[in-house]
């Protein structure tokens, strides 16, 4: 395959820095506007190409020394070459672009991004997979594994469950997903400090004195029980029985959650018993789905519901974006917070407030 010159013009929403050869978009992972890179190309189709970074020819300022001994092999991180800064600034960017791209949104009420108080040895939980005695990660762009002893940016409780794992004598092949004790095996974010300041900026975000918050996808009420100070009742709903378990425990009267679709959150709601058609004014709902995004029956069920206010948590921009061009057919946003939920990777958590 050749290798080819490039400047490097913006790092694209997944990580990859993108140039362009005869107008032709070029895919780099591991670069940075404004660097010049050699790069050789591994893949060619018709509207785009994707290339391996062979040198760095002029570097950006912002350019790094990763921290990881796997960083460029392992799939899990995308930015340890980028100053932390910088990476803030890039996600900041992406989402507002992707909003823009996907769900035709010009303008939007964009905050800062709220930036990770430790950008290494912050994630509470990891799945690793093993197979024929290799314990680790997949690696990048592919489905080989590649053997990790320590992963940086996951917490030292964590690293040493993997080195416990790895001790045993022999380890069946299979997903081992790897906790940060006594964290419970419901659903529940990575980053315990990104995580509480999502939660602040949601309590910050809904108005006191409202009748009815609808939480879907609550697992066991992470938000859901930050809220009760504001709300006459609300519900929950999660089809995670596990994770509904644990939020029934010490639920005060106020509370109700069901183990159950949320695809079926109206009929969830009218047997919760609550009626909210005719005051639809001190009505919030808060939807957390995963990477996925809302179905369309959901899109519809939310617009039928009409909450006063809207609160989408997404973990996926593209989707969230998605989802927005059809919801803002009903809703205004009042603003877009991203937040730096997982430092060194490309992804980012966005929150989105709404009102109708
Ligand atoms: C991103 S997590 C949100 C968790 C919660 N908001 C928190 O902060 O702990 C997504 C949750 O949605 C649940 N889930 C996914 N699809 C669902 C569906 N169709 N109906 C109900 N729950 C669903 C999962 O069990 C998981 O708990």
């Amino acid at each position: 395959m050749r290798i080819v010159d490039l400047k490097i013009q913006d790092v694209a929403f997944g990580g990859k820095g993108v140039g362009r050869q005869n107008g032709k978009a070029v895919f780099v992972p591991y670069t940075i506007e404004g660097e010049t890179v050699s790069a050789e190309i591994v893949r060619e189709k018709k509207q785009f190409a994707e290339a391996d970074l062979v040198d760095v020819k002029e570097s950006s300022l912002d350019r790094v020394t990763p921290e990881c001994p796997y960083f460029g092999r392992c799939g899990g991180c995308a930015y340890q070459h980028i100053a932390y800064e910088h990476q803030l600034a890039i996600k900041w960017r992406q989402v507002r672009d992707v909003l823009k791209r996907i769900g035709k949104l010009k303008d939007v009420p964009m905050r800062p991004i709220i930036p990770s108080p430790q950008q290494y040895g912050y994630r509470n939980r990891i799945t690793v997979h093993a197979q024929d005695g290799v314990i680790g990660f997949f690696r990048r762009d592919s489905h080989r594994l590649i053997d990790i002893e320590r992963c940086p940016i996951s917490r030292d409780d964590v690293n040493h469950a993997l080195s416990e794992l790895r001790a045993q004598q022999q380890v069946r092949d299979g997903h081992y997903t790897l906790r940060a004790s006594p964290s419970p095996r419901v659903f529940s974010q990575t980053n315990a400090a990104v995580a509480n300041a999502l939660r602040e900026l949601i309590v910050g975000l809904v108005a006191p004195n409202q009748q009815l918050l609808i939480d879907a996808y609550c697992s066991a009420g992470f938000f859901a029980k930050a809220l009760l100070d504001k709300f006459e009742r609300v519900i929950g709903i999660d089809w995670d029985r596990f994770a509904i378990a644990a939020a029934k425990e010490n639920a005060s009267p106020k509370e109700t959650y069901i183990a159950g679709d949320v695809e079926d959150v109206e009929a969830a709601v009218s047997a919760a018993n609550v009626e909210i058609a005719g005051d639809t004014a001190a009505t919030t709902m808060i939807v957390d789905p995963p990477a996925t995004g809302l179905s369309a029956n959901v899109r519809k069920a939310i617009v039928d519901l009409a909450p006063d206010a809207l609160i989408y948590v997404s973990c996926n921009p593209p989707t969230l974006a998605r989802d927005l061009k059809e919801l803002c057919e009903k809703f205004t946003i009042d603003s877009v917070t991203p937040l730096d939920m997982f430092p060194q990777t490309a992804e980012i958590e966005v929150a989105v407030h709404l009102h109708a």
